[in-house]
């Protein structure tokens, strides 16, 4: 993208030589920026300049960039006096959407206008993004243009990523675990064998060890393959009678120091599900909450809180849902350790002594059986994994 950009960036300055001598008509750039400094705005650049998002003022006529803050110059790897030589559409292509937007901007019908857009830089894979676009009280002819992610995009980007993990392990994980399983039945009982036969009680030591150890790596094994094994019960139920049951479970295990806030609408409609999967989804995340308060849990001042809320018109792996139910659990814990954040829901990741790393992906695979989706943002302090579920 960059080096695309700086491409246009040399055309503009060379080949277009009219540029080059600003006419009278059309002062150069920098006089622009002068002017807009001169109407006292050096502290307005200053504050500009700490945007973490791109942010350019465009002047009409002709759409010439007069500034670029840092994160542009970054983002479009053109450096400010680069870009003061550009124009929207060496930026960002022809697009009739953003000259409309800009149009009504400039002529004042309104004073801010946003809208998502798909913008086609030349030569390059079109951006999506959401685009902000202000007036300015002092400057009549120069407009704001901030350039945010589209948050939808990177939501659609974020969920797929996801999908396409769990088909993939699903397939793995299944064939890996029926590996392990048969040769595991027949280390089992050649120790147990072995262990009738040996001379001396000491020697038991060892062949118990590959018992226990067998054992641990059965259960490892059921783990993985429970999603795959047991059927899909369907029966219309209460979500709040999923949360009351982990409610309950989770304080019994951890009965001082934590609260357990209920945030129920109770407006929900019941849901088709099953209910035994779905109170392992949830437990497994409420129960990682409380177990990452451990030290706000000591000083007592651990919460969790179990939200529910009706969402409408929801896409839920590129498919439409009218209702479904939007579930979070938000623990005020120290967040998810930052080198894990993108993997946790992949199989065997921990970020815990002892951790077997599935608690996630079974309830991330039991949530996608009943077409639903688990997402999760974390940063000290709050944790919030939210689960989709549509109402059908
Ligand atoms: N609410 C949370 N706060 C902080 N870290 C979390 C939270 N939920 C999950 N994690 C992190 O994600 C990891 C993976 O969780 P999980 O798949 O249940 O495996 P396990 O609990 O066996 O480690 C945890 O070990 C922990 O580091
Ligand atoms: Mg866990």
């Amino acid at each position: 993208m960059r080096r695309l950009i700086r491409g246009v960036s040399r055309k503009a300055g060379s080949a277009d030589g009219a540029r080059a001598e600003p006419s009278a008509a059309e002062p150069a750039p920098p006089e622009a920026g002068a002017r807009v400094l001169s109407i006292g705005a050096a502290a307005f650049h200053a504050g500009l300049d700490v945007v973490a998002n791109p942010v350019l003022l465009v002047r009409q006529p002709g759409l010439r960039v007069v500034y670029a803050n840092p994160a542009a110059e970054a983002t479009f790897g053109v450096s400010r006096k680069g870009m003061v030589e550009l124009t929207l559409p060496d930026l960002f292509g022809k697009s009739d959407e953003l000259h409309n937007m800009l149009d009504t901007v400039v002529t004042r019908q309104f004073d801010v206008r946003r809208q998502d857009l798909i913008l086609h830089p030349p030569l390059q894979d079109p951006i999506h993004v959401h685009v902000v676009i202000a007036a300015l009280e002092a400057v009549s002819d120069t407009v704001v243009v901030e350039i945010l992610p589209n948050e939808q995009k990177v939501r659609s980007d974020r969920e797929e990523r996801i999908l396409d993990l769990t088909s993939a392990n699903k397939e793995l994980i299944r064939n890996l675990a029926h590996e392990i399983k048969n040769p595991l039945g027949g280390i089992r009982g050649a120790a147990q064998l072995l262990e009738f036969e040996l001379p001396e009680r000491s020697l038991r030591e060892y062949t118990q060890v590959i018992i226990k150890e067998s054992d641990r790596l059965q259960t490892l094994v059921d783990r993985l393959l429970e999603p795959h094994r047991h059927p899909h019960i369907v029966s219309s139920l209460n979500i709040h009678e999923v949360l009351e049951r982990v409610r309950s479970v989770v304080l019994a295990e951890f009965p001082n120091g934590l609260e357990i806030v209920r945030d129920y609408d109770a407006s929900l409609p019941e849901l088709r599900g099953d209910m035994e999967q779905l109170i392992q989804a949830v437990l497994n995340i409420v129960h990682n909450a409380a177990q990452a308060l451990a030290d706000r849990i000591a000083r007592g001042d651990a919460q969790i809180v179990l939200r529910t809320r009706i969402a409408r018109q929801v896409t839920i792996a590129k498919r439409l849902f009218k209702l479904a139910l939007d579930l979070h659990v938000i623990d005020n814990g120290p967040g998810i350790p930052e080198d894990i954040r993108e993997r946790i829901f992949y199989p065997l990741v921990s970020g815990r002594d002892g951790g077997s790393g599935l608690g996630l992906t079974l309830a991330q695979t039991f949530v996608q059986q009943h077409e639903g989706l688990i997402e999760c943002e974390s940063r000290p302090g709050c944790t919030d994994f939210r689960i989709l579920l549509p109402l059908h």
